[in-house]
C-alpha cells in the first residue's frame, strides 16, 4: 500500500488530521476536550478540476468587469441588510443557529421573496419531508409558482439536476444531512460537509446561483462540523434568540459583500418571522413608569442603536455568599462593575443578592452599557426609581471613571425620536454640542452620576 491509498484519522471537530489513530492534539491544546479522531478511507478517484467550474485564466484588473445587476434584494428589508443590500448571484451564504431558533422559517420566507423577483428558487429540503416544509409553507401563507420543493439528502442528484431545473436561487437545508456518496463517511462528518460545502461553491460561483446552506450550532456555540466551512463561504450569518421569547436577531460574522456589523431584528409570531423595524420600541413596550432597578441603556449594533431596558434587583442575601445572576449581560463585567459602585460610590453590596436582566431577552455586548447597569443596581438598592424620560450611556472604569463611548450622537438621536428627553453621558463626550433634542448631562465620575439620577 502507498502513502497516497493509506487512510488518514481526523478531528471531527477542527479537521485535524492524522496518519495514526488516538485523540486530536489540536483540540487538546486549546484547551477544549479529548476528539477521538475518525478514519477516513481515500477516495476512489478524484479529478483535479471540480465539475460545474469553467477554467479561468489571468486577466488585468482594468478589464474585469463588474454587472450591476449581481445583487439581488430579497424582499426582506432586515436580511438584506444584514447581507449588505441584498444577497450577491453565484454567492454561498451560510445561516448557522440552535435547532429551533427559526432558520427554516427565515429561508423559506426568503425562499419565497426571492422567487418573486429572481425565479426559480429551489429549496432542498435534507432534514423535513415536503409534507412537513408544506405545512409551514400553509402556515406562512405561501404559495408562490417560482419556488420549487425537493425532498433529497443526495447532493450528486441534486447537482444533476440544476442543469435542467437552472435555478436561480438554492437552499439546502442542513449541509448537515446532505451526502456526497463518493465519500465514505457519514452526512454531518466534517469530511462530508466540507466536501459538500466546497462542491455547493463551484456550483453557486459557476452557474451564478444565489445559495444559502443551513448549520446547526453545537452547545458550545460552535457550528457543528462546518466550522470548516466558515472559512470557505462568502458569508457566514447567525441566527439568535432565546427559545421562549419572540425575538430573533441576524448578525452578520463573516461577509465578503458588506459589513459584518449590521443586524437584522425579527419577531417571531404565529404567521412566521414578522421583521421589526423598531428594535428600541419593540425593547421598550412593556417598561414599568419608574420602577426601582430599570434603566434604558444603548447598545450600538453596527450603524443601529438599540435602546434597551436594563433590570437590576438587589436583595438581602440569606445566609452565605451573596448571588449574582446575570442575564443577557457579561457574567464578570457585571460582577466588576459592582465592585466599582461598592468600592468607589459607598453602595454596600457585600451581603445583597444582585439580579440583573436585559427585558424582552436583549442582550447587551458594549461597555456603553456599564454605566446603566451600575445606576440599575444603585436605584434598586436604594429603592429610588430612575426618571422614566433620560438615556443613560457611559464605559465605568476600574477607579469608577465614566469614559467615553463611541457614536454618542447616533444613540442620542434614536432616544430623541422615541422620546426621551434627557441623557447623562460621559464628560468627555459632551466637548461637541448634539444636534438631537435632549438635554444633555455630561458626568466624570460614577459618584456624579448616581448624584444626578437618584439624589
Ligand atoms: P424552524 O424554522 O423549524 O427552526 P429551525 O429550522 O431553526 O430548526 O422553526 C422553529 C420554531 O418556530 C418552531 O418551534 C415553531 C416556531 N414557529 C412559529 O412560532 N411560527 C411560525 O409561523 C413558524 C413557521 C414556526
Ligand atoms: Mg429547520
Amino acid at each position: 500500500m502507498t502513502a497516497r491509498d493509506a487512510s488518514v484519522y481526523r478531528c471531527q471537530e477542527c479537521g485535524f488530521a492524522s496518519p495514526k489513530p488516538g485523540t486530536c492534539p489540536d483540540c487538546r491544546r486549546a484547551g477544549g476536550s479529548w476528539v477521538q479522531l475518525v478514519e477516513e478511507r481515500p477516495r476512489a478517484s478524484r479529478t483535479t478540476r471540480r465539475a460545474g467550474a469553467p477554467a479561468a485564466r489571468p486577466r488585468p484588473l482594468k478589464d474585469i468587469s463588474m454587472e450591476r445587476d449581481d445583487r439581488v434584494r430579497t424582499g426582506i428589508g432586515e436580511l438584506d441588510r444584514v447581507l449588505g443590500g441584498g444577497v450577491v448571484r453565484g454567492s454561498l451564504v451560510l445561516i448557522g443557529g440552535d435547532p429551533g431558533v427559526g432558520k427554516s422559517t427565515l429561508l423559506l420566507q426568503a425562499a419565497r421573496a426571492l422567487a418573486q423577483v429572481a425565479p426559480p428558487v429551489l429549496y432542498v429540503t435534507a432534514e423535513e419531508s415536503a409534507a412537513q416544509v408544506k405545512m409551514r409553507a400553509d402556515r406562512l401563507g405561501i404559495s408562490t409558482d417560482g419556488l420549487l420543493l425537493w425532498p433529497e439528502t443526495d447532493l450528486s442528484v441534486v447537482q444533476a439536476q440544476l442543469d435542467a431545473v437552472k435555478p436561480r436561487g438554492l437552499i439546502i437545508d442542513s449541509i448537515q444531512t446532505v451526502f456526497l456518496p463518493e465519500l465514505e463517511s457519514a452526512p454531518g462528518s466534517v469530511t462530508q460537509v466540507r466536501e459538500c460545502g466546497a462542491r455547493l461553491m463551484t456550483l453557486a460561483k459557476g452557474l451564478g446561483i444565489a445559495t444559502f446552506l443551513v448549520g446547526h450550532v453545537t452547545k458550545e456555540g460552535a457550528l457543528a462540523g462546518p466550522r470548516v466551512l466558515e472559512h470557505l463561504v462568502d458569508t457566514v450569518l447567525y441566527f439568535e434568540g432565546e427559545r421562549h421569547h419572540a425575538y430573533r436577531v441576524l448578525r452578520a460574522v463573516k461577509n465578503r459583500f458588506g459589513s459584518t456589523n449590521e443586524i437584522g431584528v425579527f419577531e417571531m409570531a404565529e404567521g412566521g418571522l414578522v421583521e421589526v423595524k423598531n428594535p428600541s420600541g419593540f425593547f421598550l413596550a412593556e417598561r414599568p413608569a419608574e420602577a426601582p432597578g430599570s434603566v434604558v441603556v444603548s447598545s450600538l449594533e453596527g450603524t443601529r442603536p438599540v435602546l434597551l431596558e436594563l433590570q437590576a434587583l438587589v436583595a438581602q442575601a440569606a445566609v452565605g455568599t451573596p448571588r449574582r445572576t446575570v442575564l443577557g449581560a457579561d457574567y464578570n463585567r457585571v460582577c466588576l462593575l459592582l465592585a466599582v459602585l461598592e468600592k468607589r460610590a459607598g453602595v454596600p453590596l457585600g451581603s445583597q443578592d444582585v439580579f440583573v436582566n436585559v427585558a424582552g431577552g436583549g442582550r447587551v455586548t458594549e461597555p456603553a452599557a456599564d454605566l446603566g447597569i451600575v445606576v440599575a443596581a444603585a436605584s434598586s438598592y436604594m429603592d429610588r426609581a430612575v426618571p422614566g424620560d433620560v438615556l443613560v450611556v457611559g464605559e465605568v472604569g476600574l477607579t469608577g471613571e465614566v469614559r467615553a463611548v463611541a457614536g454618542l450622537e447616533l444613540r442620542l438621536r434614536e432616544a430623541a425620536a422615541l422620546g426621551f428627553r434627557r441623557a447623562i453621558v460621559p464628560q468627555s463626550n459632551v466637548l461637541e454640542p448634539t444636534k438631537a433634542s435632549l438635554d444633555v448631562r455630561g458626568v466624570a465620575t460614577v459618584a456624579e452620576a448616581l448624584a444626578a439620577l437618584l439624589g
